[in-house]
């Protein structure tokens, strides 16, 4: 049969349109629904969480006696009560749902309250007995390395031999650099409400990223088949990687109450308990030893990463492999070793955050390219340049991949140009000359980021469309919405696909009843993949459309053209998408189809770090320009030029969106979000009072963003469009190192800083004492 997809001059696009997001209007109104605006049941039950107070403990007794005596209480659930496996983590078992005779994090689940009201539940949950034989807590990165206390083996990657390239470069400099945490802050905390159905069976609307692995860790948590439980979300306030695992455990606990009860269980954390008992970006310690010639070109590099897991291993794995395969960010380090520990703690188990440990990886080597700049007094872009990859030579990663689309020169000299790199750099240091209390500082850094889970199974997806005899159409899919758009892109590829309006297509929850056995919405591959599993049902209905339409007309199928919002059946006839659809119904044609996508070209060997993780990478470079007052600390970052690349965007609206999002996460990142756990392991900014997101206030007063022109994917992505959601987070280094570069001018930039991540005034005003006293991290010797 021919290709039923017409030649692009032929039809009026859906896709490559600035299109608003499908909710955008309702969530300003107030309109759209979260879990928590569902109307509530009048038999709903409210549950609290009781949580341990201490970090490292045996749990000797847990008493819930006088609980379930209180006002309002209708059950009490302990890890006794549970009928299946007491877990819910989402590869190696050890995220049990409620504590069973050790505590090993202040905020782990210890009971869970059902009451009347959410005021009773969490009165009575105080009323537990329980009483805790203190241990030693192990609660940062140097002490589980002192301890040698891991979540999982140390893993190294290795190429050529940077101990014998070392002895022959021309210097040698190391460093070492903290890089903190991040809390997701989405504006929706976690949240599930469960219903009891008949057979023993539930639904729960949960806030999650991955409603198939919630859907299989409740069924065994109950002790039933996955059939039972169906997970359904609409949309998340906000996910941010937050939301790819520990929403589960909350799902279990209301899935628990609704089938023991037979009352429906609604599960909302409040702001603070959110912070507290749930996952963060892993923090980190990393070492860098670098060898370099007098051009900058580096000869040899070691990293040694240590981050922080806290309790068990959630999805450090995949997280810490990430950090290795983004420690080379763009450049070419053909001698390497890099150590990654993943270290265990007794604080909550850290998880996945936009990035997904690649940012940790390129804060680490773009600070190393400012140290090697410093060391040889060059322009750290010049030392940049230098180490790119290559387009046909010096273009095989560390861990054996091709670098096949390499486009970060391109960005970079464009980018260079667009925001007058070098003139502004020379007039920042006229400026800090004469300027003796406000500094500037410069900083253009690149992206490279890599497209695919590393976990090469998850890169698959699945689509179920229906058409009904009006022409109207229902599109569901494996991904979900949180608020980055993906609902929006893979309607406008089914409106593409059929030549419809996209007002035809309704966008439905995510559910899993209607499509089964999903990856997570992650690793930015949400369009890239359910784009492509509902394009294939379109397709499918769309040739069955065609097949038919041929026969019954008696044309050739070549001569069924499908055209804005009607078919053209050769030149007999012209009948609309609705009319068409009406008569194939008639004449009994499946009008129901499902669709399904796996991403070619990858493989990978896990155990030796070699393959083809990603299927492509996406690109950008943003150059940041801040200013630091050295009184104080207190900086703002003024000026933000990014190109960035999203291959032939799907939705160049919701792209940008993304990438300003992104950047300005990034920026709070590194600049006024820190966590701080006191000695006993309570974390004590755990609400907007202590822990400073960006608010409108903090974005750059010049803020200039493009999409990287006439960019098209090199491999056949969904219309030629780039994975967004998570890359652009990574082009707020700059902002980062141009905080840094304020502060060295301070020592006439004689000193490189020691300055750690986030810099917070604090840590900025510290570092510029120490430039003003001579002293430097810099522990670089001449060889
Ligand atoms: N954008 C918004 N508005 N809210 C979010 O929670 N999550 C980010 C990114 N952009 C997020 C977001 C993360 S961590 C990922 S992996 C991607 O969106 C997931 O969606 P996608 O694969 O459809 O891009
Ligand atoms: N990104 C996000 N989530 C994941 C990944 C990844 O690479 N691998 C497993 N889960
Ligand atoms: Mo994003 S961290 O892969 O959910």
């Amino acid at each position: 049969m021919r290709n039923p997809t017409p030649s692009k001059t032929e039809i009026r696009g859906k896709v490559h349109k600035p299109l608003i997001h499908d909710s955008a209007i309702k969530q300003v109104s107030g309109e759209a629904d979260y879990i928590d605006d569902i109307s509530e049941p009048k038999d709903l039950l409210h549950l609290y969480v009781a949580q341990s107070e201490k970090a490292h403990a045996d749990l000797v007794e847990l008493d819930v006696t006088d609980v379930k005596a209180a006002d309002g209480v209708v059950a009490v659930f302990t890890a006794t009560d549970v009928p299946g496996i007491n877990d819910a983590s989402p590869v190696l078992g050890d995220d049990p749902v409620f504590a069973e005779d050790i505590v090993e994090y202040v905020g782990q689940s210890l009971f869970v309250v059902a009451a009347e009201s959410i005021e009773q539940a969490r009165r009575a949950a105080k009323r537990a007995k329980v009483v805790y034989n203190e241990k030693p807590a192990i609660l940062t990165v140097d002490q589980a390395m002192q301890a040698g206390s891991f979540v999982l083996p140390t893993r190294q990657l290795k190429r050529g031999a940077p101990e014998l390239k070392r002895e022959q470069a021309d210097r040698r400099l190391s460093g070492r650099l903290e890089i903190g945490g991040q809390d997701h802050f989405y504006l929706e905390g976690h949240i599930s409400l469960a219903t009891p159905r008949e057979d023993g069976d539930v639904h729960i609307h949960c806030s999650t990223q991955h409603p198939t692995e919630v859907q299989h860790n409740v069924a065994k948590f109950l002790n039933v088949p996955d059939h039972s439980v169906t997970v359904e979300i609409r949309r998340m306030g906000g996910g941010f990687g937050g939301k790819e695992t520990q929403g589960a455990w909350f799902a279990a606990m209301a899935a628990l109450v609704a089938t023991r009860t037979g009352r429906p269980a609604k599960l909302r954390l409040d702001r603070d308990d959110d912070m507290i008992m749930t996952g963060k970006r892993h923090d980190f310690v990393v070492d860098y030893d670098v060898s370099f010639n007098t051009d900058g070109v580096v000869q040899a590099v070691e990293f040694v990463f240590a981050s922080r897991c806290g309790r068990s291993a959630d999805l450090s794995a995949a997280i810490n492999d990430r950090t290795i395969f983004h420690a080379d960010n763009c450049y070419y380090f053909e001698d390497i070793s890099i150590i990654s520990h993943r270290c265990k703690t007794h604080t909550v188990s850290n998880t996945a955050f936009r990035g997904f440990g690649g940012p940790q990886g390129m804060v680490a080597v773009e600070r190393m390219m400012d140290a090697i700049a410093h060391d040889l007094g060059k322009d750290p872009l010049e030392v940049r340049k230098a180490n790119l990859y290559g387009k046909n030579e010096r273009n095989v990663t560390p861990y054996h991949m091709t670098v096949e689309d390499n486009i970060a020169p391109e960005i970079i000299a464009e980018l260079a140009e667009k925001s007058n790199y070098l003139a502004r750099r020379d007039e920042i240091r006229e400026f800090n000359k004469n300027s003796p209390y406000l500094k500037k500082g410069l900083s253009l850094t690149p992206v490279k980021f890599g497209i695919s889970f590393t976990t090469t199974f998850l890169n698959q997806a699945g689509a179920l469309l229906h058409v009904y005899t009006d022409g109207s159409v229902m599109l569901n899919h494996g991904g979900t919405e949180m608020g980055q758009g993906l609902f929006v892109k893979v309607a406008q590829v089914v409106a593409e696909e059929l030549q419809i309006d996209i007002e035809r297509v309704k966008i439905t929850a995510t559910t899993t009843d209607k499509v089964p056995n999903t990856s997570a919405t992650a690793a930015s591959s949400g369009s890239d993949m359910n784009g492509k599993a509902a394009q294939a049902a379109a397709r499918t209905i769309k040739e069955r459309l065609i097949e038919f339409a041929a026969e019954h007309f008696e044309v050739a199928q070549s001569a069924i053209q499908f055209m804005p919002n009607r078919i053209l059946i050769g030149d007999k006839k012209t009948l609309t998408f609705a009319e068409l659809v009406q008569l194939a119904y008639l004449n009994r044609v499946s009008l129901s189809s499902t669709g399904y996508y796996r991403t070619p070209k990858i493989h990978y060997d896990a155990e030796n770090y070699s393959g083809r993780p990603f299927y492509y990478f996406a690109y950008g470079a943003a150059v940041s320009e801040a200013v630091v007052d050295i009184l104080t600390g207190e900086n703002k970052i003024t000026r933000v030029d990014i190109i960035h690349d999203t291959g032939k965007s799907l939705n160049p609206a919701v792209d940008l969106g993304q990438i300003e999002g992104a950047f300005i996460q990034g920026m709070g990142w590194l600049t006024t979000e820190e966590l701080f756990f006191d000695d006993k392991g309570n974390l004590k900014t755990h609400a907007p009072s202590t822990y400073k997101i960006p608010a409108c206030s903090d974005r750059p007063d010049i803020f200039n963003m493009a999409l990287f022109e006439n960019a098209e994917n090199v491999e056949d992505s969904i219309h030629k469009s780039k994975a967004v959601g998570e890359p652009p987070f990574m082009l707020a280094i700059s902002a980062f190192n141009a905080l840094t570069e304020a502060v060295s001018s301070v020592s006439n930039y004689e000193l490189f800083p020691e300055l750690d991540a986030p810099a917070t005034p604090e840590r900025i005003l510290k570092s510029v004492r120490a430039m003003q006293i001579g002293v430097t991290s810099d522990r670089s010797a001449a060889e």
